[in-house]
């Protein structure tokens, strides 16, 4: 393992985000060595007035139990330094530039430096842009990366607005946008399956697939978020961002190599092939809905802080289009959604069926042969299908479907690490890869900001979908309407 030397600073370490996720991760990341053990230390701010005490106590709440010792945990937690801290407030930017300093020299850092924003978005440009002006970064060969954590923007100008704000401290190969879909096994397995092996990468085009379906449904409501989610819903919330990027690894072309910026480079091609609705061509293609009431679950305009007559969708499905050589004609069908009948993520790539079915044609009857399908199951556990036809055992030629399947093994299970634990690693190394570029942000805005524009300006029939189902009839019929259903459907 290379052993980077890292100051972190991070802005929102009192949040939830830190504890459950950040802390264990940077955690994992010191015990396997990648984070230096000896030079390293992570400054924490947030509002709240905390001391060194109180911020390691937390710190070791949220690691203990993945330590080896409780040794272990408490050297770790000593790198852990507290700063109370107004972000509107430029005096203190110069006492965090001081106490980084302190704490560089301390800790023979050499510079190095990793900002992390994990608070509410409307504080995410004001603070980068402090930074810079407030000396926060590094000038002495160190490299300066900033971490940025979702929301990027609530449609394409506040996002613009934010860039440009971000742009003010960092150039763009410093930012690195977090979406933790990036940092699922499954989904990097994708690129590694699509251009690892030429079976599947020569089938990979229009004349082979005839739709491909993206589901990240969840079975939880809103539950305590009620606050950022009823401001957001479904659209922004999880299809500009984790639904897109998936989209996009899935339509782009081969990279001339898995470096971040040859990839990028094919995932912003694919993005800005992606056709971009009219708003009649929005209305007809997507599709939202909101829970209502079943049984003990209140219907969603009934949950805390929720207005009684909130049109904020809490489920989405819809269809993309890529208007190029290799998707001419190929639906992409995305659909997510809360409350609906389980917490899971899946790809089914729907090939077409053979032109002529000698089977059928020998008996006189109609094909019975069904698609081949290629499933990729992202959550929760990480298993590929492929559902073939095949023979049926016995004395003549019936077909049956025949799977093919890899399930991850415990070994695997256990050798994988958290999207945090991963993302945050490829930062340290400046891997930018797996993280969402201005340009595939923006573009996914774009295409977004249509939709949304449409839901704000039409009135919803709300609610639309029994907790615990699949979502709205609607979403059925709009694969019908193609002649086609969803591969999933319980
Ligand atoms: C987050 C959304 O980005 O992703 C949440 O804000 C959602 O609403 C979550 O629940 C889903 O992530 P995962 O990894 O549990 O599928």
């Amino acid at each position: 393992a290379t052993a980077t030397r890292a100051l972190f600073m991070l802005f929102g370490a009192t949040g939830d985000l830190a504890k459950r996720k950040l802390y264990p991760s940077i955690f994992n990341l010191y015990k396997k060595g990648y984070v230096d053990n000896d030079h390293f230390a992570l400054i924490g701010t947030g509002r709240r007035e905390w001391s060194d005490e109180k911020f390691r106590e937390v710190i070791l709440d949220s690691v203990s139990a993945n330590a080896d010792s409780e040794e272990q945990a408490k050297v770790f937690a000593s790198h852990f330094y507290y700063m109370s801290h107004d972000v509107t407030n430029p005096e203190h930017y110069d006492a965090l530039s001081d106490y980084a300093n302190k704490l560089d020299q301390q800790y023979d850092i050499e510079g190095n430096r990793i900002f992390y924003i994990s608070m509410a978005p409307n504080f995410f440009g004001t603070v980068a842009k402090n930074l810079k002006a407030h000396n926060c970064l590094s000038d002495n060969g160190g490299f300066n990366r900033l971490i940025i954590e979702k929301p990027f923007g609530r449609d394409y100008d506040t996002a613009e607005e934010l860039n440009n704000a971000l742009a003010k401290s960092f150039n763009e190969n410093q930012v690195y946008r977090i979406d933790h879909y990036l940092g699922k096994e499954m989904v990097q397995n994708i690129i590694a399956l699509r251009f690892g092996n030429p079976l599947i990468e020569g089938i990979w085009n229009n004349k082979y697939i005839d739709n491909i379906q993206v589901t990240l449904a969840e079975k939880l409501g809103v539950e305590e978020r009620a606050g950022y989610y009823d401001g957001s819903g479904a659209l922004r919330d999880m299809v500009q961002n984790h639904t897109m990027q998936m989209l996009t690894i899935l339509a782009m072309e081969d990279p001339i190599s898995f470096k971040d910026v040859d990839i990028r480079r094919e995932k912003i091609r694919a993005l800005r092939s992606m056709h971009v609705y009219t708003e009649d061509e929005a209305r007809q293609n997507f599709v939202r809905g909101q829970y209502g009431a079943n049984g003990d679950q209140r219907d969603y305009r009934h949950e805390d802080n929720v207005p009684n007559d909130s049109i904020t969708e809490t489920y989405v499905a819809g269809k993309v289009l890529f208007e190029n050589k290799r998707w001419k004609n190929v639906p992409f069908y995305i659909r997510t959604g809360k409350m609906l009948t389980d917490k899971f993520t899946r790809i089914d790539v729907v090939f077409k069926k053979p032109l002529v079915d000698i089977f059928a044609s020998a008996k006189g009857t109609e094909s019975e042969l069904n698609n081949n399908v290629l499933t990729l199951f992202v959550d929760p556990v990480n298993k590929i299908i492929l559902r073939l036809n095949g023979k049926q055992a016995g004395q003549g030629m019936e077909m049956q479907p025949l799977d093919l399947t890899h399930t991850q093994s415990d070994e695997e299970k256990a050798a994988t690490p958290e999207p945090y634990e991963r993302l945050i690693h490829d930062a340290i190394l400046g891997n930018a890869t797996n993280f969402a570029s201005w340009d595939e942000v923006s573009r996914a805005w774009e295409f977004a900001d249509v939709i949304r524009h449409v839901w704000d300006t039409d009135k919803p029939d709300f609610p639309n979908y029994t907790p615990g189902s699949m979502g709205p009839d609607a979403a059925d019929e709009l694969l019908a309407r193609d002649g086609r259903a969803w591969v999933f459907n319980s």
